[in-house]
């Protein structure tokens, strides 16, 4: 486990591995946190992202679903309790090669090893998603996080030019018991005996500060239907469809000027691209963050979309079973609010199918039946006509909503050992039964 003062060391010292982990909330329960009556966990979280309710509102269809955060009719697997994530260098040692697969029921990720490589004109390795699109750009910067020290965060800012302060979001957006763009504290739950230096005292210091939650969705890709559609409509046609050059450039930019991530991700569409003619509205990136499109004017609209933001962490993944090599992303967001952030993303946004008076939903994430709802796509402006018709590119198979605890609330879960070795005992005999 690397905390922020190992973080803080690591811009000297050298960090080999890290580790982060979460928890669902069936997972916490089980291990003896249970939250209080006054300040009890938000909705989703505790229902979990495979419940029927969550279900209904995400469009989803967790029957399907190999594992979920919750158990239920259909669901493959699950509970599923704890969210390991797992860092190393290159064929350095893995800290969690003990896991005991007889106690927890594993389910086992790798990172794809194709994901990190150079694409042509480029002299860094840099993140590629299975699709072929480079991934990991587009971020928010978490205001006061990062000291500006005349190096790092001056060239970002100075790159993006004012544009910059489009994606400075408050703290509380992402990180429980800070304050957040309605300029009040992110809501801290609390569970039973939670007496960290007496901070339960404190409004802000209940169990889950400096905790946030994670939604997961383990995505398929299906690589091949997408090259087929490639071959059919062209690179141009994709690229719209993403909302970005495929070398992640906005469209519209010249491809021969490569550029840095931080001017990348410097850009509006209300005034020059109000239509849609350059990055179509119904595209990917268009959808989950609307820029300045949102409210009547540019400010009113970026003030709106910092109250729906993400930060994100898409690793593609590929397993191989039966001799066939399976690919995806295993899709995280970090935020604070799950209702207002990652569902309300997905909801209005990704999974609507009347977005902007479109009549389709997301060209990659969307979740409509083919053979109930066509699956389409608009491109105001293509020569080639308006609309193409897609095949579905992915599908879920597994999701949860995880809370990523503080180094406090970590040791308070750990130091908790009477019910880490019950519930272990548990497990054992389920197991054995
Ligand atoms: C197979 C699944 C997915 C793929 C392949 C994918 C791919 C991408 C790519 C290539 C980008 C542009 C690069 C970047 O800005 O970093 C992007 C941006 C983004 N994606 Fe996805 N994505 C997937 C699923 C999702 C889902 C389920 C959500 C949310 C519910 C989501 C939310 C976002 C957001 C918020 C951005 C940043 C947009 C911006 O700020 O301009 N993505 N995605």
């Amino acid at each position: 486990m690397v905390s922020a003062a190992h973080v803080k060391e690591s811009r000297t010292t050298h960090i080999h591995s890290a580790i982060a982990i979460a928890f669902s909330f069936s997972g916490l329960t089980r291990l003896g946190c249970m939250e209080t009556r006054e300040h009890p966990f938000p909705t989703p979280f505790r229902s979990g992202m495979g419940s029927d309710v969550r279900a209904l509102l995400l469009r989803d269809n967790p029957r399907k679903w190999r594992w979920a955060d919750v158990d239920g009719d259909g669901i493959a697997r699950g509970p599923v309790h704890v969210l390991i994530a797992e860092w190393t260098e290159k064929d350095a040692e893995s800290p969690i090669s003990d896991v005991d697969e007889k106690v927890f029921c594993v389910i086992r990720v790798e990172n794809d090893p194709c994901s990190f490589r150079k694409i042509e004109g480029e002299t860094e390795e840099k993140l590629h998603e299975a699709f072929g699109f480079r991934d990991g750009l587009a971020q928010p910067v978490i205001q006061g996080l990062r000291q500006d020290d005349g190096v790092g965060l001056s060239k970002a800012k100075a790159e993006a030019g004012p544009l910059y302060e489009d994606r400075v979001v408050s703290p509380g957006e992402f990180i429980l018991g800070y304050r957040n763009e309605y300029d009040e504290l992110a809501y801290c739950p609390n569970v039973e005996g939670w007496t960290e230096s007496g901070r339960a005292k404190h409004p802000g210091g209940r169990f889950a500060l400096n905790g946030s939650y994670l939604a997961v969705r383990q995505i398929e890709q299906d690589v091949a239907a997408f090259d087929a559609f490639r071959a059919l409509h062209g690179k141009e046609v994709c690229e719209k469809m993403m909302g970005r050059q495929v070398t992640g450039l906005p469209l519209g930019w010249d491809p021969n000027k490569p550029m840095s991530d931080s001017k990348a991700d410097a850009f509006r569409f209300r005034v020059e691209d109000a239509n849609g003619f350059t990055c179509p509205k119904g595209s990917h990136i268009r959808r989950v963050n609307p820029r300045d499109t949102l409210g009547v004017d540019v400010q009113s609209s970026i003030k709106s979309t910092k109250l729906h933001r993400l930060l994100r962490r898409g690793r593609p993944y590929r397993e191989e079973s039966n001799g066939e090599t399976r690919k995806g992303i295993f899709f995280i967001a970090c935020n604070a609010d799950l209702e207002r952030q990652f569902e309300f993303i997905q909801q209005r946004w990704v999974r609507n199918p009347s977005f902007v008076n479109l009549h389709a939903d997301d060209p990659f994430v969307g979740s409509s039946d083919p053979k109930t709802f066509p699956k389409s796509f608009s491109m105001p402006g293509l020569a080639s006509g308006e609309e193409v018709s897609l095949a579905t590119f992915t599908a879920t198979l597994g999701g949860g909503y995880f809370f990523l605890p503080g180094i406090a609330a970590l040791n308070f879960i750990v130091g908790n050992e009477s019910a880490l070795k019950s519930a272990a005992s548990e497990v054992a005999e389920a197991a054995v039964s």
